[in-house]
């Protein structure tokens, strides 16, 4: 397939992305992995701004997994201090017109930064821009099991007939409800995997890997996704 102009590029509606990387970023540099996360966590907000800035309506970023509470509690303590003062800070995507939102489950997260996805939530509900979506405790499995329990409870009751479950139905209880689906699933690091992220909403998504660590991640990158994504012909199982 032809390359196309990049003036008449077509934009994903919505990027999904895997950020890793942290870890070996920070050892290559013979530091700690918690200073990988640190900048990690500006490569996020850069890419949030640019994202929103070039007219991407949905991103959605991975950066805590149901999997990941198996690493040192020192780790995760310095992980969740990331996200407490990413989430203090986060009237500055109020600013931005950036909406954002969380998903995963969050029973097993600390109250106060329970609280305070609640508040960043609340207080860019009205935003236009992007609309941004963070996964913390987020396993792709878990959410489909989740909303089996949820329809499975409905039928028992008698809210729903099963007959009647079909994909509108389970996809509208996931955390991702009401949104589309990621055109485009970007993982840098260099691993090839999806490592539990969005199971269902990924069935069609054109997958990019690149090798770049997360803390490197800059929009030349997001630049290259989308120069690939307009390379990719979409079949979703039919003969073009
Ligand atoms: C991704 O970076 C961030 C989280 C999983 C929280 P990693 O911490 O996995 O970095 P690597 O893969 O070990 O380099
Ligand atoms: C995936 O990265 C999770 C996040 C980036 C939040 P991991 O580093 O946890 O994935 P694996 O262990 O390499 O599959
Ligand atoms: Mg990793």
């Amino acid at each position: 397939m032809l390359k196309k102009k990049s003036e008449n590029r077509v934009l994903p509606v919505h990027i999904a992305v895997i950020m890793d990387g942290n870890g070996r970023w920070a050892k290559k540099r013979g530091l700690p992995r918690s200073a990988g996360h640190s900048v990690g966590a500006r490569a996020f907000k850069n890419i949030a701004r640019y994202c929103n800035k070039i007219g991407i309506k949905y991103l959605t970023a991975y950066a805590f997994s149901t999997e990941n509470w198996k690493r040192p509690p020192e780790e995760i303590s310095a992980i969740m201090n990331i996200l407490r003062d990413y989430l203090k800070d986060a009237k500055n995507f109020k600013a931005d017109n950036i909406q954002v939102k969380f998903l995963g489950d969050r029973a097993r997260l600390p109250e106060d930064i329970r609280i305070l996805m609640k508040e960043a939530e609340e207080g860019s509900a009205d935003a236009t821009g992007l609309k941004l979506s963070i996964a913390v405790n987020y396993g792709g499995r878990g959410e489909l099991v989740a909303a089996a329990k949820i329809l499975a409870k409905k039928a028992k009751d008698g809210v729903i007939d099963p007959e009647n479950i079909d994909e509108a139905a389970l996809g509208g209880q996931l955390y991702t409800a009401g949104q589309p689906d990621p055109d485009i699933l970007i993982r840098p690091g260099g691993e090839k995997r999806v490592s539990n992220f969005l199971t269902w909403q990924t069935a069609y998504s054109e997958l990019i890997f690149f090798d770049v660590l997360w803390p490197d991640f800059a929009p030349k990158h997001i630049e290259q996704a989308i120069g690939l994504y307009n390379e990719r012909e979409r079949r979703y199982g039919a003969i073009v």
